[in-house]
């Protein structure tokens, strides 16, 4: 597997802070040369402390919010306004803050049947990214559970040998069954992704992804392996504490 850029932080505001620095970089590089910047946004809890960073107004000043378009690299299939909706918890923490117009929010539709909401999400991502034939997202954030699952990929998924759409519905044995994701060639195919990871409930499956055999069915985070795009993992020391770094990569 190809060397990884992986970064070890001390905790987990440290990871949310080198994140956004980042994030801000890759959006201002990419608009200082084109007209938009496109991000998909992970969903759980790790990515809110950079969210809430994001929503600060030193950080918001930072970035031509108004040409950046927002999406989500998956979402349970609950209505915008439920607890577990992934579009609610970036809303709260920090869209409502942002210069990022309504328009340029292209949240999954969670409210509709699973089926539908996939399909739906599809269509509006073939439509923006005509006439690609993968979307091109500049940068996709992504975290990982502590079964290896990533996005809705999870362990045994169907969604993990899907070759052409770039949605799918999965049925899940989480809280919320039914979830939207995007699905691998649709990740992969962006020009930037980066895990988040912390938390020592991470660290020994964080081990086995980085460091064990490629197992994607069992550990679907490794199936992420951007085509021509970078992959960095930014990472606590308590979900790192199992990792070994080569004296050339160390942090
Ligand atoms: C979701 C996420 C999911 C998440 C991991 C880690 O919708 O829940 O997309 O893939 O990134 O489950 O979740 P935590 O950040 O809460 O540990």
């Amino acid at each position: 597997m190809e060397p990884r850029d992986v970064r070890l932080y001390p905790d987990a505001e440290a990871v949310a802070e080198a994140a956004a620095d980042y994030l801000i970089a890759l959006a201002s590089d990419a608009l200082a040369h084109r007209d938009r910047f496109c991000l998909a946004l992970s969903g759980g809890s790790t990515p809110k402390a950079l969210y809430a960073r994001l929503a600060r107004p030193e950080e918001a000043g930072r970035v031509d919010w108004s040409r950046v378009h927002l999406f989500w690299g998956d979402e349970r299939c609950v209505p915008p306004d439920h607890p577990e909706s992934n579009y609610r918890m970036a809303w709260d923490v920090w869209l409502r803050h942002a210069a990022i117009p309504a328009e340029n929010i292209h949240r999954v539709q969670g409210e509709l049947p699973p089926p539908d909401a996939a399909a739906d999400y599809e269509r509006e991502l073939r439509a923006f990214f005509v006439p690609e034939s993968l979307p091109r997202f500049d940068l996709v954030l992504l975290g990982m559970g502590e079964d290896g699952h990533t996005a809705s990929l999870f362990p045994e998924s169907p969604a993990l040998h899907e070759h052409h759409q770039w949605v799918m519905a999965v049925e899940t044995r989480q809280s919320v069954p039914w979830r939207v994701t995007l699905t691998p060639p649709a990740i992969n195919a962006a020009a930037h992704v980066l895990f988040l990871v912390t938390g020592a409930a991470k660290a020994e499956r964080l081990q086995e992804v980085l460091h064990g055999p490629h197992e994607p069915e069992r550990l679907p985070a490794q199936i992420i392996q951007p085509t021509s795009g970078s992959l960095t993992w930014m990472v606590d020391a308590a979900a790192g504490s199992l990792l070994y770094f080569t004296s050339d990569t160390l942090p």
